[in-house]
């Protein structure tokens, strides 16, 4: 342990100091151990509870650029754009630009401005846009893309839509990991953009929707409260927390690595990644295939086609009308 870890806690237990003191300590601390490294900009920092608080303080700075240590809840806002050499390496610690840099044009004159830059769609709802729709998302450590965001109900992120069957899921492994589809209609949005914005704790949401002539039920919803991706082991699946309205067909996947039909990463000698229909988290073979061939109607032969499935509420005989997969940071 830690020499200061130590004084610390000593100093917790015989002056029963608050947790807010204490981690006014930890960050002084920490700062005169920044202080001490080498710096290539000047940087400020400030204690922040999580990544978006550390944003809005360097954007209230104007500051060019940010790192965020999530285990210690310090914020650095630095004048320079690059990261600091010290926090580059730290695992957990996450650089980013608070503010991006627009150069405009008129009658032959340039001008530099500078806008917020939003993480995702939560960003854009707790910054007053409360639409649907598609936006510019802009995580950090990564290039700027749009996705749809469900503003009504929250902020969250879409990542996975169905609707009618108009575009092809049965699609490529570098297709899946890159993102296709229409943002305003059906698409999956890409591996590396998910685990950009899952990289902090994140839920994920799924809204099921039947063609309305079953009887037993006609929607579901299923949320997971830790939702993230490992992207070194083909997007390996990590879930957990469930809550939902229908049962959890997601669960059995955990752990699953991702397949296409290109690419079978599931440990069983049957194709579950050619026969499923679509890139998933196979294993052998589904409870759920949310990504799967697209019928016009309910009712399906299992042993002969396959469809949208949710097992847990509707068996691998009914296949879904409509489906969205969302995602949300956790704060
Ligand atoms: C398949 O994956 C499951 C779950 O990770 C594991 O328990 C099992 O041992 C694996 N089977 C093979 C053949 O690798
Ligand atoms: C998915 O596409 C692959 C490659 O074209 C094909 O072999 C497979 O039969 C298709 N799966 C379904 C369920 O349509
Ligand atoms: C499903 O298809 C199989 C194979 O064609 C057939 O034997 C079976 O009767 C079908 N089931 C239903 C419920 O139609």
């Amino acid at each position: 342990m830690h020499v200061e870890m130590l004084i610390i806690l000593i100093l917790f237990s015989v002056c029963r100091i608050t947790v807010a003191d204490l981690m006014e300590t930890k960050v002084k601390v920490l700062k005169e151990y920044y202080d001490q490294s080498v710096a290539v900009s000047v940087s400020t920092n400030h204690f922040a509870d999580s990544m978006l608080a550390c944003v809005r303080l360097c954007r209230m700075d104007e500051e060019w650029s940010f790192n965020y240590d999530a285990d210690n809840k310090v914020c650095y806002c630095h004048t320079g754009l690059e990261p600091r050499s010290d926090h580059h390496t730290t695992p957990g610690v996450v650089f980013g630009y608070p503010l991006y840099v627009k150069e405009t044009r008129d009658n032959g004159k340039s001008h530099t401005r500078s806008y917020p830059r939003y993480f995702d769609c939560l960003d854009l709802y707790e910054h007053g846009f409360r639409m649907d729709g598609v936006y510019e998302i802009n995580p950090p450590d990564g290039i700027p893309f749009k996705a749809w965001c469900d503003q009504e109900n929250g902020g969250w992120t879409v990542i996975q839509r169905r609707v009618n069957g108009l575009v092809n899921f049965n699609r490529s492994w570098s297709d899946y990991v890159n993102g296709f589809g229409i943002l305003t209609h059906e698409y999956w949005l890409g591996m590396e953009k998910i685990v950009l914005l899952t990289k902090h704790s994140s839920s994920l949401k799924i809204d099921m929707y039947t063609f309305g002539d079953v009887a037993s039920q006609n929607e579901a919803f299923a949320l997971y409260d830790t939702f993230s991706l490992i992207p070194a082991e083909n997007f390996r699946l990590v879930v957990d927390g469930f809550h939902g309205d229908c049962g959890d067909s997601l669960s059995y996947h955990n752990r699953a690595q991702f397949s296409t039909y290109d690419r079978d990463n599931d440990n069983t000698t049957t194709a579950c990644n050619v026969n499923g229909g679509g890139g998933w988290w196979y294993v052998s073979c589904y409870w759920s295939n949310l990504n799967g061939p697209y019928r016009q109607y309910s009712l399906i032969n299992y042993s002969v086609e396959r469809g949208i499935s949710w097992y847990s509420c509707w068996t691998h005989d009914i296949s879904l009308r409509n489906v969205v997969m969302k995602v949300k940071r956790n704060h």
